[in-house]
C-alpha cells in the first residue's frame, strides 16, 4: 500500500492528526468503497486541496485532472463558496422542505435564468441519482405513461431507478431493476466500430419507439454528452432529431446534465451546443461544485404548472437544504465572476491541440475526444486493427502500469478500461494544463511499448 511519501511539492500546512496510512487503514476497516471488491481498493489519502491541486497528509501534491468525480468544477477550496456556507450555517442551517427560504427561492430563480428555454421550475434533491429518479416520476405523472427509454452506454446513478436506466456494467448488480425501462440505440460502438451517422442512429431509434408503442412511452433519457462511458459527443443533428421524434409522439425528453452541465463542455449546459430545449433537465455535481451535495430536476413551465392542481408525489427531508442552496448560489456567482464557462471553452481549444499532439506522437493513442474541458484518450494495441489496450469492462497490465505511473507522478485522473479522462477544474490555467499533459506524454511511453 503506497502512503505517497515521495514528495513532489511539500506543503507543511497539510498536517492532519492522522498519517495517510492511518486514514487508509481506518477507512478500509470500517467503510465500503464504491463499485469495488474491497481487497482491490487502493485509495489516495487526501488532507487538503486548493485550486486544481490536492495533497496527501505527507504533503505529496496531485494535479486533480478529473475534478474528483467531474464535479469540483470551480476548483478546490474557493473562499467565496466556503464563506457563503459558513454564513448560511450561522443564520439558518436547516428548514424543512415545507418551509420557504430566501436561498431556496433565489437559487431556483437563478437556475431559471441560466437553464435553456422555458425551464422554469425546479425540484431539489441530494444528487444526480435522486434527480433522475424524480425526473422519471415527473414524466410518468405528467404523461400518464409508464415506459422510459435509455441507452446502454450511459450512467444515471446508483439508486434503483437510476441504476436501471444506467446501461453500463454497473447496472448488472442491481438487476432486475424497476419495470418499464427499455433501450434505445447508441451512436458509438467502441473504438473498433466507431460512430454511426445521425441518420442511422435516428432511424433505428424511431424503429424501437414504434416497436415499443409510442403511446406507452413517458420519456427518453440521455446524457447530453455521455460522461464515464466515453465522453461521447453526439453527432450533429442527433439531439435535434431525438427532440423531433419525442415531439412527434408526445414523449418527454430528459437531458441528464449531471456531469455535462455547469460549464464542463464550454456552455452552461451541453444542450446549448445544439440549441435543444429538453422537457426535463437533471443536474448535480457542478451545481455546487461539490462543496455540499445538491441535485435538481428542472422542468419546462407547462410541466411545472401541471402540478398546480395535481399532486406532486415526491419528497426528501433534505430537499432545498439551505447549506446546499447557499453553496450553489455562491458557486454560480464564481462561474460568472471568473468567466469559467468561457475559460472552459478557451482552454478546451488548447486541450484539443494537446490531445491531437499526443495522437500524432504516440502509437498507442487510438483516438481522442473533447468538448470544452471534458476529454478522453482511448488507447489501442494496434492502430490498424484498433484493438483496444484493455477489453470492455476489463483492464490490462499496460493500463495498470499507466495508473501506477500517474499516481507516482502526482496526476490524478480516472483510468477506465482502455481509456483515461482529461477533466480538470474549469479554473485551470494554460500553464497548468500543459504541466498535466507533460506528465501524460511521458506516461504514454509505457503504453506505446505494447503496440504491435
Ligand atoms: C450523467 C450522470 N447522471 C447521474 C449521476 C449520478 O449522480 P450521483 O452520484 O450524484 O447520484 C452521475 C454520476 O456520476 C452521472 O455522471
Amino acid at each position: 500500500m503506497s502512503t505517497d511519501t515521495e514528495s513532489i511539492t511539500t506543503d507543511p500546512s497539510t498536517a492532519t492528526s492522522m498519517s495517510g496510512s492511518e486514514m487508509i487503514e481506518l477507512c478500509r476497516r470500517h467503510t465500503l468503497f464504491e463499485w469495488s471488491a474491497q481487497a482491490a481498493v487502493d485509495p489516495i489519502p487526501v488532507a487538503r486541496s486548493k485550486g486544481i491541486y490536492f495533497w496527501t497528509p505527507e504533503g505529496k501534491r496531485f494535479i486533480d485532472f478529473n475534478s474528483q468525480l467531474m464535479c469540483v468544477n470551480v476548483g478546490h477550496s474557493d473562499e467565496r463558496i466556503v464563506r457563503a456556507i459558513q454564513e448560511q450555517a450561522a443564520t439558518l442551517a436547516y428548514a424543512n422542505p415545507f418551509m420557504a427560504t430566501e436561498v431556496r427561492g433565489r437559487l431556483a430563480a437563478k437556475l431559471a435564468e441560466i437553464t435553456p428555454g422555458d425551464i422554469d421550475v425546479f425540484f431539489f434533491t441530494n444528487g444526480g441519482a435522486e434527480s433522475d429518479e424524480n425526473a422519471i416520476r415527473i414524466a410518468r405523472l405528467f404523461t400518464g405513461r409508464q415506459k422510459i427509454g435509455a441507452r446502454y452506454r450511459s450512467y444515471h446513478g446508483g439508486t434503483a431507478g437510476a441504476l436501471t436506466l444506467t446501461g453500463d456494467p454497473r447496472r448488472w448488480g442491481g438487476e432486475p431493476g424497476i419495470p418499464g425501462v427499455f433501450r434505445i440505440p447508441d451512436f458509438y460502438h467502441g473504438i473498433k466500430k466507431g460512430f454511426d451517422t445521425t441518420e442511422e442512429v435516428l432511424s433505428r431509434t424511431e424503429e424501437v419507439i414504434e416497436l415499443e408503442g409510442p403511446k406507452t412511452i413517458a420519456a427518453i433519457i440521455v446524457e447530453t454528452v455521455t460522461g464515464t462511458n466515453g465522453i461521447l459527443i453526439p453527432p450533429d443533428g442527433y439531439l435535434e432529431g431525438l427532440r423531433a421524434l419525442c415531439d412527434k409522439h408526445g414523449i418527454l425528453l430528459i437531458a441528464d446534465e449531471v456531469m455535462a452541465g455547469f460549464g464542463r463542455t464550454g456552455e452552461w449546459f451541453a444542450v446549448n451546443h445544439w440549441n435543444v430545449v429538453p422537457d426535463l433537465i437533471t443536474m448535480a455535481k457542478g451545481l455546487t461544485s461539490a462543496y455540499v451535495q445538491l441535485g435538481a430536476v428542472g422542468m419546462r413551465r407547462h410541466i411545472g404548472d401541471h402540478f398546480q392542481n395535481n399532486m406532486f408525489y415526491g419528497g426528501l427531508t433534505y430537499n432545498s437544504h439551505p447549506l446546499a442552496c447557499a453553496a450553489a448560489l455562491a458557486a454560480i456567482a464564481v462561474y460568472e465572476q471568473d468567466d469559467l464557462i468561457g475559460n472552459s471553452r478557451r482552454l478546451g481549444t488548447v486541450m484539443r491541440g494537446l490531445l491531437e499532439d499526443l495522437q500524432q506522437r504516440h502509437p498507442s493513442v487510438g483516438t481522442t475526444r473533447n468538448i470544452g474541458l471534458f476529454g478522453i484518450v482511448e488507447l489501442v494495441r494496434n492502430r490498424e486493427t484498433r484493438e483496444p489496450l484493455a477489453p470492455f469492462n476489463g483492464t490490462s497490465p499496460e493500463m495498470q502500469a499507466l495508473v501506477k505511473f500517474f499516481r507516482e507522478e502526482g496526476l490524478y485522473t480516472i483510468v477506465r478500461w482502455n481509456t483515461f479522462m482529461t477533466n480538470p477544474p474549469l479554473c485551470i490555467t494554460e500553464a497548468e494544463l500543459r504541466e498535466a499533459f507533460a506528465i501524460i506524454d511521458r506516461g504514454l511511453e509505457i503504453t506505446d511499448r505494447a503496440v504491435s
